[in-house]
């Protein structure tokens, strides 16, 4: 779904991303963590080209964004939502306004812009604060208008940094259920950049650990159902065996 080859990022004479390379499936919510400015944040704004690579290529749903440019470009990121940890709403719109935003670039039917703004509302549980403003939600309620206008252009990715760093333990965990939703019942893939050991683990199937620019290992955390469905069986000897040879006679 996601396929970073050799990618390199410099700032100045800063080295941010070295030579990483990449690859997210379709379906998982893959976790990125490590030290603060190890390239967390440089690496997801990669893969929708927020920041364009000075060497390597960038694919994402079979598209190579590297050869792309202007309206295609364009075109393709619609397929890639994203979320920050500051939400990043418009304070002078409402929250029906702000989750419109996206769908107004792409000239669609009024009618049919109402219809997917309520829905992508309805989906995080806000429908009724339509006619309110950024300032007047909780930070939870801001994030979930963050993820709704994120959603309104129907992304198979969607691109999360540190979604949960400015909110309680309660509401983070609110927040990382509705983002289970989006992957387990829309099928979106999701990445997401965390510097909290927990929220990574309680999400995530697999974990890429950066350091300094680079990939340093990806840990599997969570086999996606199909796999654990397919490994079902060995699932069932590795508990009888605990380890130990089995006679397979
Ligand atoms: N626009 C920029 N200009 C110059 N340097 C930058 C820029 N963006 C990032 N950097 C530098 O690149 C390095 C990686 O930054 P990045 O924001 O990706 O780290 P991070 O892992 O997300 O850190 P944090 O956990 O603090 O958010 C840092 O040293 C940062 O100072
Ligand atoms: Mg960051």
């Amino acid at each position: 779904m996601i396929k970073l080859n050799r990618v390199s990022k410099r700032f100045a004479q800063f080295q941010a991303i070295k030579e990483l390379s990449l690859e997210i499936n379709s379906g998982e919510i893959h976790g990125i963590i490590g030290a603060s400015g190890a390239g967390k944040s440089t690496l997801l704004r990669l893969m929708n080209l927020l920041e364009i690579p000075d060497e390597g290529e960038v694919e994402v749903n079979a598209q190579i964004l590297t050869k792309m440019s202007g309206k295609k470009l364009r075109e393709a990121r619609k397929s890639i939502g994203m979320i920050f940890q500051h939400f990043n709403l418009i304070s002078n719109k409402t929250v029906y306004d702000n989750v419109a935003v996206s769908l107004e670039l792409t000239r669609s039917p009024k009618e049919e812009q109402k219809k997917r703004v309520l829905e992508c509302l309805s989906f995080v549980g806000l429908a009724e604060l339509k006619d309110k403003y950024p300032a007047q939600l909780s930070g939870g309620q801001k994030q979930r208008v963050a993820i709704a206008r994120a959603l309104a252009n129907k992304p198979q990715v969607l691109l999360c940094d540190e979604p949960t760093s400015s909110l309680d333990s309660n509401t983070t965990a609110d927040l990382l259920k509705v983002l289970e939703d989006i992957n387990q019942h829309l099928g979106v893939t999701i990445v997401i950049v965390s510097h909290e050991m927990e929220v990574i683990k309680s999400i995530c199937n697999r974990v890429t650990v950066l350091e300094n620019g680079s990939l340093y290992q990806t840990v599997t955390t969570k086999p996606k159902g199909v796999q654990m469905k397919e490994n079902r069986a060995q699932y069932f000897v590795d508990q009888l065996t605990e380890g130990e040879e089995i006679d397979n006679a």
